[in-house]
């Protein structure tokens, strides 16, 4: 009898497995990619063919590998050969949109503003965010920019709060106090030298800054363990980029290969160090929980609507913890890197060096910033402006409709990714004029409303209901720091530069910022 059953349940085990495999490798892995690329033939949108499991991920691979040694002029702002050579190949051969493979996973690119605006202002709730890379999950964490539908509106709420102008002006001390230590380091690396000169390597020294400034502001006095907690993202960062155009077979996140038990490990510790910082504050209810991101967000979770006291948080601490990890990672190295990028520009066109300078002392004197002078450096606004549109962190932005929908006179189907690649739109000339690849911050003389053919056509903040919650930190951030520096030195690029822009997740200089920089007093 008992050798019946086992027969029968090893029967029925075969029988799932086989209906399992069945359903994986024949309908999703080759089936329905054949039929996903017929309708969409079908409609006249053509792409590269899809291989077996790895879809075009070898493609892109080769091509960014073939497109690494490009070493580009200067003043060439047209990165798109060495950073996104796979989608300009395709482009060039099918036009826009066109379809590739992620993987078994299809995804339309669309290149033109009209499909992208109706994608980002998502008024029928149709779009939501793809299903992001385990690893990227771990470092991110289910915050704010992962989160979905009624999670969303509540996490969105709570956050809110946090990033409101006047707590942001407060603030902007903070991301001063900053700032000065490492402006005096330099001042006096420079006095050392005969040449009163000295070199710094800015895109490194911008994300100690940035990580500095998000663990002040976030964390106030926990600022050193919020430091820590950064430094393991960190890991989980270079573990992301060297995994992420490997083959995702279902299951694989849960076996413990040596990747995954370092993404467990590493995830468990940065778990642990921000339950340190977050339970005591909790603690800490009678006396407020301080005016850094952290105390605002808690103080938001604990207020109702009405402005009354609530007994539970409106969020779990699993989510509170995965708000910190987002704000601090999404807050700290897009950040730093537009302050590489517009140090770079400011370094490459000496003339809106000196323009900005002279905005900088007329309008703040010898006092450091404040929020309000801040607010009156219109050129700078227009300047980290443009270095947004040309060298904007965020390159790709990924949507999947949930249901079959109409784009256009496109349909999509349900689950079928969506493709947003930023510096191919900001480079359209219809839209921003022939010169569109030209270093012009006059084209948002008349605010970002009038830069274009197209309103909002500036995506490096995304548009819509999903744009992002702290740029108008980041802006702050970038104004402040540029101000003092422009009011202490003047600078030029080291003659070591190459000029590399990587794709590194976000958009970086591949072999760092060497700057020379001269204190203006000498
Ligand atoms: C130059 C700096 C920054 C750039 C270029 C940038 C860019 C973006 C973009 C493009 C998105 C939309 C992503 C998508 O929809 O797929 C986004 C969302 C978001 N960003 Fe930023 N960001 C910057 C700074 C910051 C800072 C300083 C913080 C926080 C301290 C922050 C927090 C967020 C959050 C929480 C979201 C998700 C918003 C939502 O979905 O409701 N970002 N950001």
């Amino acid at each position: 009898m008992a050798a019946v059953l086992l027969v029968a349940s090893a029967t029925a085990l075969l029988a799932l497995a086989a209906a399992w495999l069945w359903d994986y490798a024949v309908v999703r892995l080759l089936w329905r990619p054949r039929a996903v690329a017929g309708m969409f033939r079908a409609q006249g949108v053509r792409g590269p063919p899809y291989s077996f499991l790895r879809g075009n991920n070898h493609d892109i691979r080769r091509m960014r590998a073939e497109a690494d040694a490009l070493r580009l002029d200067v003043r060439d702002h047209n990165y798109l050969p060495r950073v996104m050579p796979h989608f300009l190949t395709w482009k060039q051969q099918y036009g826009g949109p066109f379809l590739y493979w992620f993987g078994a996973q299809p995804r339309i690119c669309l290149l033109d503003y009209e499909s992208v605006r109706q994608v980002l202002f998502n008024k029928s709730g149709h779009f939501f965010k793809t299903d992001a890379h385990p690893t990227i999950l771990a470092m991110l964490g289910k915050g704010l920019v992962l989160v979905e539908g009624t999670d969303w509106v509540r996490h969105r709420r709570v956050v809110n709060p946090a990033f409101a102008m006047d707590k942001l002006k407060m603030m902007t001390t903070t991301m001063v106090s900053c700032a000065e230590p490492l402006i005096k380091e330099w001042e006096r690396l420079a006095s050392r030298n005969e040449s009163r000169e000295v070199e710094v390597e800015f895109s490194k020294q911008f994300q100690d800054l940035t990580a500095d400034v998000i663990s002040h502001t976030g964390f106030g006095s926990s600022y050193k363990e919020g430091k820590e907690v950064f430094h393991t993202q960190k890991q989980l960062l270079a573990l992301a980029m060297a995994t992420l155009l490997n083959v995702q077979l279902p299951g694989f996140k849960y076996l413990p290969t040596k990747n995954n038990r370092l993404k467990w490990m590493l995830e468990r510790k940065i778990k642990t160090m921000l339950m340190a910082i977050i339970q005591p504050r909790l603690a800490s209810n009678g006396s407020g929980y301080g005016d850094d991101l952290l105390g605002l967000m808690l103080e938001a979770c604990l207020t109702t609507e009405q402005g009354e006291k609530r007994d539970e948080l409106t969020l779990s601490m699993d989510e509170i913890i995965d708000e910190c990890k987002t704000f601090f990672f999404a807050g700290h190295e897009t950040t730093s890197h537009l302050l590489t990028w517009t140090m770079f520009l400011l370094s490459v066109y000496p003339e809106w060096q000196e323009r900005l300078r002279e905005e900088a002392i007329r309008e703040c004197g010898n006092a450091n910033p404040t929020a309000d002078t801040l607010n009156k450096l219109k050129e700078m606004t227009m300047v980290l402006l443009e270095t947004l549109r040309l060298y904007g962190p965020v390159m790709l932005m990924l949507r999947k409709p949930i249901s079959d929908i109409r784009l256009g006179s496109l349909s999509i189907p349900k689950g079928n990714g969506i493709a947003i690649p930023i510096p191919f739109l900001h480079r359209d000339k219809e839209v921003w004029g022939d010169n569109a690849n030209d270093f012009e911050p006059l084209r948002f003389k008349n605010g970002i409303t009038n830069a274009a053919k197209t309103p909002q056509a500036l995506l490096s903040f995304s548009i819509g209901p999903r744009s992002c919650i702290g740029q108008n930190f980041a802006m702050l951030e970038a104004k402040s720091v540029m101000a003092m520096i422009l009011k202490r030195f003047s600078f030029t690029l080291s003659s070591s530069y190459v000029h590399a822009p990587a794709d590194h997740i976000t958009l970086q200089p591949k072999f760092g910022l060497p700057i020379v920089l001269r204190p203006l007093d000498v």
